[in-house]
């Protein structure tokens, strides 16, 4: 009884309880073509320019920037990410314009005279940004698939920044939170963005990124690598201690990859290679699944959450030893998607008990030696479809603007592991293969992802969050796919997260019901809820050829607009 007490008592303060509910929301429709973006405006502007008749390319292009100004907490262009896509024809293609480690980067730079990891060095503040490659990426994939003049998908955030737009509750709430972070980090004080305090409609402006907006159209990527705005961030760079120089940004190239792919239940799940973990984890992840009825065990049963934790603790067991640049490390993607090497690894899986992430480890490759993001899911009328995710890594990254070209600096080196066994603020581990090194991109859980049925496009979908990008991606497809739900539904449900170490399972408050979570206990789990997890933004062809579209607009100001 004492024991059972317990029990509850924990569960209930960790909020994993809830009552069964069934959730029929039915997401925004659209005839041919849809924009799920992170921000209102952001959408309007892609869906303007899919009017015009530009491709979704054209469009996703325009968003991004439009992020950059609307939603500069996680929108960027001193940033990096990932791009997928698929064209009309059912071609493939996939662009990491992921940031890398300023040349003058170094194994231990981040550690004290003791080995120690200095608190903060490289969450916050000069230090802690790798070499942007925003620009860069959308000047290649404009180059490559682009139909609209480039100048065209840069005006419209021209124009946000320079008349200005209103804050949401949401932005307005941020600013106020953000407001003594970016007063400590910055060399200058950024007068227009301080306030004694922000309101939902205030009316905000961003002119000196503006102009630098204009240099970018004006002059394609050298408007950012070079000239002014590239004097810019390097000067801001020296009077901080920061290690990025003019020949970090001159040399900084986003690399054409090939996208892997994996079946799920008959579906080709499409995805993002290294230097994401993303595509490899979700297809471990579905692999892993595969072989149970978790359509009918019931959307977070139990016996679903059970499977689910178990497959992801050996997967981001997997991740912490395997995954890093692949221009660096000799990755075994072949190797982590074999499919008898993802039975082999659930072959412990025990449908009964936990097993503690103490005794797992990183499987054995034979031959082998060795909070803030946004995403945007973007389809055209033709049938074209891109997946980005693109991130300055924490809330506002680095917390440094660029005085005099408007724009904040990711915190992206913290995604390197700066210490092996020494988790970062994702609370995920690393070692040797994600250890710095000049030049080198540093992992990610972007996990950009596309979704074909029967040869044709079936979803676009993707998220921010971390270490939980891949699991909430992971969820979603599962939620539709098995769980049989429609795009908002699946976007809508409650999440539950875990990732090996921590050895916990952290699910959003309600996610499981009581009865799941106390069998969930009496296996060996334990809790720790958390706040909301990740802001998926999706796209759903349905049987009819229309489109469902799928924002997290519960968990963020995310919005689909079809049409
Ligand atoms: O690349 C990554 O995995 C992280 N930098 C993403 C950060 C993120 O999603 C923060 N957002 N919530």
């Amino acid at each position: 009884m004492k024991c059972f007490l317990t029990l509850l008592s924990a569960l209930l303060l960790f909020g994993a309880c809830s009552e069964k509910k069934t959730v029929t929301n039915t997401g925004p429709a659209g005839d041919s073509a849809m924009v799920v973006a992170a921000h209102p405006l952001a959408a309007q502007v892609g869906v303007a320019i899919l009017k015009r008749g530009g491709n979704a390319i054209d469009a996703a292009i325009a968003v991004h920037f439009a992020l950059a100004v609307t939603f500069p907490a996680a929108g960027n262009i001193g940033g990096g990410g990932f791009m997928v896509i698929r064209t009309r024809d059912g071609a493939t293609n996939a662009l990491d314009f992921r940031e890398k480690a300023p040349a003058g980067a170094t194994t231990n730079m981040y550690l004290d005279e003791k080995g120690e990891v200095i608190a903060e060095l490289s969450t916050r503040g000069h230090l802690a940004s790798g070499v942007p490659g925003s620009v860069d990426g959308m000047a290649e994939a404009h180059a490559k698939y682009g139909s609209l003049p480039w100048k065209d998908l840069l005006q419209p955030s021209i124009d946000l920044a320079r008349n200005g737009f209103t804050l949401t509750e949401r932005e307005a709430k941020w600013l106020n939170e953000s407001q003594e972070t970016i007063i400590k980090y910055n060399t200058t004080r950024p007068e227009f963005l301080i306030r004694e305090e922000w309101k939902t409609g205030d009316s905000i402006k961003w002119t000196d990124l503006s102009y630098t907006l204009e240099r970018i159209r004006d002059n394609g990527r050298a408007g950012f690598y070079e000239g002014k705005t590239a004097d810019d961030l390097v000067a801001e760079m020296k009077k901080g201690k920061g290690l990025i120089t003019h020949e970090d940004l001159k040399n900084y190239k986003s690399a054409w990859r090939t996208p892997l792919t994996g079946n799920y239940k008959g579906y080709k799940v499409i995805s993002m290679p290294p230097s994401s973990s993303g595509g490899v984890c979700l297809l471990q992840l579905l692999k892993s699944v595969e072989p149970y009825p978790v359509g009918e065990w019931g959307f977070n049963s139990a016996k679903t959450v059970h499977l689910m934790v178990e497959a992801e603790r050996r997967v981001y067991a997997d991740r912490s030893k395997y995954l890093g640049d692949p221009d660096f490390f000799n990755v075994p993607t072949t190797q982590m998607l074999d499919d008898q090497y993802n039975d082999e690894r659930m072959l412990t899986f025990d449908p009964e008990k936990a097993t503690p992430s103490a005794h797992v480890k990183a499987g054995a490759i034979p031959g082998y030696e060795s909070e803030e993001t946004t995403h945007y899911s973007i389809v055209d009328k033709q049938g074209n479809a891109v997946s980005v995710t693109t991130t300055l890594n924490g809330w506002f990254g680095s917390y440094v603007l660029v005085p005099g070209s408007g724009f904040f600096m990711n915190n992206e080196m913290d995604d390197f592991s700066a210490k092996p066994g020494v988790p970062n603020m994702f609370g995920v581990l690393g070692g040797e293969a994600n250890k710095i090194e000049p030049n080198k991109r540093m992992l990610s859980a972007m996990t950009p992802t596309i979704v074909e049925k029967d040869g044709k496009l079936f979803m676009v979908v993707g998220t921010p969050g971390g270490s939980t990008i891949i699991t909430s991606v992971f969820q979603v497809i599962m939620n539709v796919i098995d769980h049989k739900m429609g795009m908002q539904q699946a976007v809508d449900a409650k999440r539950v997260h875990s990732q090996w170490l921590p050895d916990v399972i952290a699910p959003e408050y309600k996610a499981i019901a009581t009865e799941d979570s106390l069998k969930l206990v009496s296996m060996g789990h334990t809790f720790k809820s958390r706040k909301g997890i990740g802001r998926v933004n999706a796209v759903l062809v349905l049987p009819n050829g229309k489109l469902e579209g799928g924002a997290d607009g519960s968990r963020g100001d995310d919005i689909a607009i079809g049409y």
